[in-house]
């Protein structure tokens, strides 16, 4: 067989969603020129499997139920399918016409009438769950829900106002979802083909069964990557098979671009790469992100990558901790439009906000704007930087409080986090590394027991050193939830961690060891698990005697604060970990001598020795001047290792 090439998928990648013809849509894709990847959606559920189904036949055919209500035509077939298996059509219908027939809209009046059921109510237009409820009120004159038994058949995702609606007046409910299609039990080439399309790596995406849709949406969903899914699909040419897959992807909020004259999938493939083919012709067609950079730079050559792995570079590569803050002029115009948090929650703003910063000083590396205290929210407390003293964090007032402070389930409430990593990701040009980052265990646990920052950390320390059993249950669940949270920054495209340990100077050594070393070490290796070739980088400040059990705990690199010599730090840490720092950020305040002289210091203490970046001891002071900032990152670069 030849086949005539259309060339319309030429250096394309083309996602298919079909499942039991996986391979045979793959070959075909790929025959039209494509790199195909194959996301199988749904595995099909045998007919018997649907015991809700016999159980309300069993309730049905004694004469236990008083209204039926049909949801979808789909599913009313297939509900009618499902029941044949077990019990004759004429049983069946025979029941159903001794209750209350409710339909939905008219492709389950159809199907009902296929099956010779009498329709007692048909709702009208829009068909939503608004409409059914009036019209059973309206009915109620004659008839009352009040104690009724009411069958609700389902197909996909149940309509919660619905049920609560039928319950609030006194009804008793029967759900009955029909199952035709599950999720496959292997997700993982859906949830990578899912990754591709946000990285912006495909451009056709082919729909050959209407619940396609819907099962993409919920396993990206699941990994809170919906809304990102949908921004990205914007630009993706879509292809579906037939009218009703058609109806369902636009249900979803999706564009069809094509649907082929038959509904075939060799018509489907074939009518794309023509389709595809003409757009590109008349110049319509553009192929999303690939172009965007006009780059394929491998980040890890960058020299910031290449520090965190202790390879020679040319010029030590800096970064400095809180570069985009209040010192900077482009930072306060955006904060004079929205608050901290509110900026931290808009994903299109942290973006600017990181890359400004960013680029502004020359960075080699960009900081995630965000906050190490964000986990405060999903742990059930509240949040605020309004108070002028600093963060506030409210809810924890007694020990029972903190043994009920929820698990951190980041996929649900920090969400916008990863998707603001996302945003950033894109934003940046491709040579320069985004720096996904938490707090340790031990500051962030501090910032929960005292409310806010502390001078003293009476109540961490009363906590810790008489009660060790809540403070472990306390600093196990943040470190769980942590785990958790930075594995999602670096699946959504963070290319290294920082973990701050702010306040950890508080501790001695053997407090260190006894009561927070064990935390840190499960978080950092719960990220080294899951994400080997990441770099973490460990920073703690305060207390230079902490150097080796901090070292000890995990960490690529060790971020040191300026209480300590370079030289000597690294010699403590030991060779085989790179080391960050940490020029004390108070000589950002002097003249340019002074940066000079203090800068050059460190550079000359690092002595060529692979694995230096460079930063400050801790973040950026809000009265920083910025050309000073500048002036620093020259003096570095210009630097001859
Ligand atoms: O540029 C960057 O470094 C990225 C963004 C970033 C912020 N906070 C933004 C921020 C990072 C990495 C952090 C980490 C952070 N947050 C730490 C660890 C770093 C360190 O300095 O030790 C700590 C302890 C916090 C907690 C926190 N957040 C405090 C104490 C404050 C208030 C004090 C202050 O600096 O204003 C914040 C608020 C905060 N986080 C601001 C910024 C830019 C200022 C908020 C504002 O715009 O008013």
């Amino acid at each position: 067989m030849t086949i005539t090439k259309s060339s319309g998928f030429k250096d394309l990648t083309v996602v298919s969603f079909e499942s039991r013809q996986a391979e045979a849509m793959a070959k075909m894709i790929e025959n039209e020129g494509a790199r195909a990847i194959s996301a199988p959606t749904m595995q099909e559920i045998p007919l018997e499997k649907n015991p809700e189904v016999f159980r309300f036949a069993d309730r049905l055919l004694a004469g236990e139920v008083d209204v039926v209500i049909f949801m979808t035509g789909v599913g009313a077939r297939y509900l009618m399918q499902v029941l044949e298996t077990r019990f004759s059509q004429k049983e069946i219908v025979t029941a159903l016409a001794k209750t209350m027939v409710v339909a939905r809209g008219p492709k389950s009046v159809k199907v009902l009438k296929e099956f010779k059921i009498p329709v007692t109510i048909l709702v009208p237009e829009p068909n939503t769950w608004r409409e059914i409820l009036e019209e059973l009120d309206q009915n109620e004159r004659s008839v009352s829900l009040k104690g009724k038994t009411v069958a609700v058949q389902e197909y996909g995702t149940p309509n919660q106002e619905l049920l609560e609606g039928l319950k609030s007046r006194g009804a008793k409910v029967i759900r009955v979802p029909v199952y035709r299609w599950a999720l496959p039990d292997d997700l993982a080439p859906l949830q990578s083909a899912i990754q591709a399309i946000i990285d912006g790596k495909v451009q056709v995406a082919l729909f050959t069964n209407a619940m396609q849709v819907e099962h993409l949406l919920q396993v990206a969903a699941e990994r809170g990557l919906e809304s990102k899914l949908r921004s990205v699909m914007k630009n993706i040419f879509i292809a579906s098979i037939g009218p009703t897959c058609s109806e369902a992807i636009i249900e979803k909020g999706f564009q069809v671009n094509l649907e082929p004259q038959h509904s075939t999938m060799g018509a489907l493939i074939k009518e794309t790469a023509e389709g595809i083919s003409k757009r590109k012709k008349n110049s319509e067609f553009r192929i999303p992100n690939v172009e965007k950079h006009g780059s394929t730079f491998d980040i890890r050559h960058s020299t910031f990558m290449k520090a965190c792995r202790r390879e020679p570079v040319e010029r030590t590569p800096i970064w400095l901790m809180r570069q985009a803050g209040r010192y900077m002029k482009e930072y306060r115009d955006v904060r004079n439009k929205v608050s901290f948090l509110d900026l931290c929650k808009n994903p299109e703003l942290v973006a600017e906000v990181t890359v400004t910063a960013q680029e502004k000083i020359a960075a080699d590396a960009a900081i995630l704007f965000a906050d190490i205290l964000l986990i405060v929210e999903p742990l059930g407390l509240e949040l605020g930087y309004d108070s002028g003293e600093g963060p506030v964090i409210s809810g924890v007032k007694t020990v029972s409080d903190l043994k009920q402070l929820r698990e951190i389930e980041p996929f649900e409430s920090l969400s916008y986090v990863f998707d603001a990593v996302r945003w950033a990701r894109q934003a940046l040009k491709p040579d320069i590394p985004l720096i996904g980052f938490s707090g340790a265990p031990f500051t962030l646990a501090s910032y929960i027991i005292e409310g806010g920052t502390s001078r003293n950390f009476e109540k961490t320390k009363a906590l810790m050193y008489s009660d060790p059993e809540t403070w472990r249950i306390l600093l196990e669940k943040i470190s769980r939830g942590l785990v958790k949270y930075i594995n999602g920054q670096i699946e959504a495209g963070a290319q290294a961690i920082q973990i701050f340990d702010s306040w950890v100077g508080a501790l001695g050594p053997d407090n260190y060891r006894d009561f927070v070393a064990a935390h840190s070490r499960s978080l950092i290796e719960g990220i080294k698990k899951a994400h080997p070739e990441t770099p973490v980088i460990h920073f703690g400040t305060g207390n230079p005697e902490l150097l080796e059990p901090m070292t000890k705990a995990g960490g690529d690199v060790i971020g040191v604060d300026f209480r300590v010599e370079l030289d000597a730090a690294w010699k403590r840490i030991g060779y085989d970990r790179g080391i960050m720092g940490n020029l004390d950020p108070l000589v950002l305040y002097a003249d340019r001598a002074a940066i000079k002289k203090y800068a050059e210091k460190i550079l000359r203490q690092a002595a060529g020795r692979p694995g230096h970046i460079f930063n400050l001891g801790h973040g950026i002071l809000p009265k920083t001047p910025v050309e000073n900032v500048q002036y620093l990152v020259e003096i570095v670069h210009d630097f001859k290792i």
